[in-house]
Parts: C-alpha cells; structure tokens; sequence
C-alpha cells in the first residue's frame, strides 16, 4: 500500500538540487540535478503523493476532473503572427507588457500559501484522509502559493520573478513604464442559479477551486505563445542566446504549472466521487455540486470572455499602431493577421 497521508513538511520537500536556478542575478526556485536537468520546487514527496492519490482515486472508480484542449479555445488576441509584426516593427512594448503583467498575475497566486481552507471532513461522508482533498491545509495549496510567488523572505523568486527575469534578457534596455492593469473581465453573475445547500464556505472554496483550475489550465495558451516568440530565429536577433535563455525559463515556469493542472484535477475528481451532507440533515454527490458551475464558467472562459478581451487588446494594439510613422502600413498587415474567432 503505498503512502496516501503526508504531512506538511514532506509535501513542502525538494529535491536535493545538484545546482540551484540563477537567472539574471536572481536566485529562483526549484533547481538542476547533477545531468542538469530542472526540477520543480517542492516535488520531492508532493509529485509521488499526486501519482498515488490519482491511482488510488482510479481504484475506487473515480476519475480526474476532465480538462482537455476544448479549454483552450477562443480567439486569441493579439494572435502569435500579429506579437511578431509589432515586435519586428520596433512596437515590443505590448509583449514588455505582457511579460510583466503575467509576472504580476503569478504574483497574486502567493495568496494560496496564506489563505485557510476549511477541512472537509465535516462534511464529507467518506473518511478523506487519505485523500488529496484531505490535505489542502497541509502542504498542497501552500506549496502551490509559493511556486507562483516565490519566497521573498528567503531571497528566493517564484513564477513572477522568473517572468520578470526572462523580460529583462530580450528587453535588456527598454524603459517602458510600468503597464497599468488590464481592466478585469468578471463573469456575470447568475443570481438565478440555484447553489447546491452545502454550508457556503466549503462551497466557496470549491468554485475557487474550479475556477482556478481554468485560469491555470488557459494560461497553457500565453505560455506557449511566449515560448514559440522567443525561439523565433527571426526576433531578438540581436542577442538569440539571451532569447533562448528566455524561452528556456519558461519552458521551466510550464513545467512547474504541470502539478498544478494535475492536483487540481485530481481534488475536484475527488469531489465528484464523494458524498457531501447538505445543510438541510439529506446527502447531494459531488458531481452534482461542480458539474453546473463548471460547465457554466468553461463557456463563459473559452467563449465569451475571449470575445471581450480581444475588444479590449484591439483598441489597445491600434494605439500603439498609431505611434508608428507608417501607422496605415502596419494596421493593415496587423489586422491581415488576425485569428479568425472560432465562435462567429
Ligand atoms: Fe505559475
Ligand atoms: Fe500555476
């Protein structure tokens, strides 16, 4: 029987990094094995303990939250051809901007590591102590918190240093200020939608964990778009070592996101396996509680706020357009370049 009950200090443990991650002068997390390759933070005991609660969820029947690459859809904007003209027509300050604002963004994940989740024993009819559900205030989401924020404390950076990090080796002298916040694309709230009767708390933490899972799952797309824009041979050509580095940190930052995809799935496939006490003394099953909410906000994540930010990245790209001495030129080529929206 392999080990299903961890304490917080093994889910916390890492590897004993053969060299750890330096990266533009910044000690960041995680670290290389004596081959050199990248290990993850905290996976030491907390990668095992994921194999091992999935296949034991598996056994009983049960099965990881379903995400698959129909998440991923939407019109994206601007498309990857359309961040290349802009950047070859010396317009790099809206990719500048993205890198700082994902940086922000993985920043706020910190609050993982702060926040109390309740135990869900109390209303939970099996025993799920052996669960990953079981563990959400011992290790799990904390570990998940600092990689996104990273230690400061300790001098150590997370994802947001590591973004910060990889911006300042392709844009070595840019002196863009500091982006403003995009406007935030909140779902409308549907007050007519009934909440299933289990005490608001714990339902709270499970529409936060649910909907987590899709901002994590989603920002597979950006990353990979940054990715494939740093390996251009065609950009960054004044320095494509440095790109490279680049692109290489966040192949490190995708690997990373990888156990925090898995773990989500994994506790919202527990709670669709599990019986949950209502308020009213009767029992509801938990894929009663999450399926709704979920298919509502994977609409609203692939179909309808996609929509909106590319509204909003539109006016955005022709401002910045408007600054180039040949503005006509480049917006023609620009919208040329346009992903066509998969939905219209
Ligand atoms: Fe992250
Ligand atoms: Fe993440």
């Amino acid at each position: 029987m392999p080990q299903l009950h961890f304490t917080e200090e093994e889910l916390m443990r890492s590897h004993d990094y053969a060299a750890p991650q330096i990266e533009a002068g910044e000690r960041l997390h995680g670290g290389f094995d004596t081959a050199g390759t990248y290990l993850p933070p905290r996976t030491l005991v907390r990668g095992p303990a994921v194999d091992a609660w999935t296949a034991a969820l598996e056994a009983r029947g049960g099965e990881l939250m379903k995400a698959d690459s129909s998440l991923l859809a939407g019109i994206r904007y601007p498309s990857t051809g359309q961040v290349k003209l802009l950047l070859q027509e010396g317009l790099g300050q809206g990719f500048y901007n993205t890198l700082t604002i994902t940086g922000k963004i993985e920043a706020k994940g910190r609050i993982l590591a702060d926040m109390q989740f309740p135990s869900f024993q109390p209303i939970v009819v099996e025993d799920i102590s052996d669960m990953a559900l079981g563990h959400l205030h011992s290790g799990l989401l904390k570990a998940h918190g600092l990689d996104e924020g990273g230690e400061p404390e300790k001098g150590i950076g997370g994802h947001d240093v590591m973004w910060f990090a990889l911006r300042d080796l392709v844009f070595p002298e840019a002196d863009y200020p500091d982006p403003p916040e995009p406007g935030n694309i909140a779902r409308p709230e549907n007050d007519m939608r009934q909440t299933p009767p289990i005490s608001d708390g714990h339902m709270r933490v499970i529409y936060f964990l649910l909907n987590l899972l899709l901002i994590e799952f989603r920002a597979e797309r950006g990353f990979s778009q940054t990715e494939e824009l740093l390996m251009d041979p065609e950009l960054f050509t004044a320095d494509r070592a440095a790109a490279e580095r680049a692109a290489e940190i966040v192949r490190r930052i995708r690997r990373d996101e990888e156990i925090h995809v898995t773990s989500l799935r994994l506790m919202l496939g527990e709670i669709r396996s599990l019986t949950f006490k209502t308020t009213d003394g009767d029992t509801i099953s938990g894929h009663e509680i999450v399926d709704d909410f979920w298919h509502e906000i994977s609409h609203w994540a692939t179909v309808e706020q996609p929509r909106l930010a590319a509204e909003q990245q539109r006016a955005l790209c022709r401002d910045r357009i408007a600054a180039h001495p040949e503005a006509e030129r480049v917006q023609a080529a620009f919208d040329a370049l346009e992903e066509r929206d998969p939905a219209q």
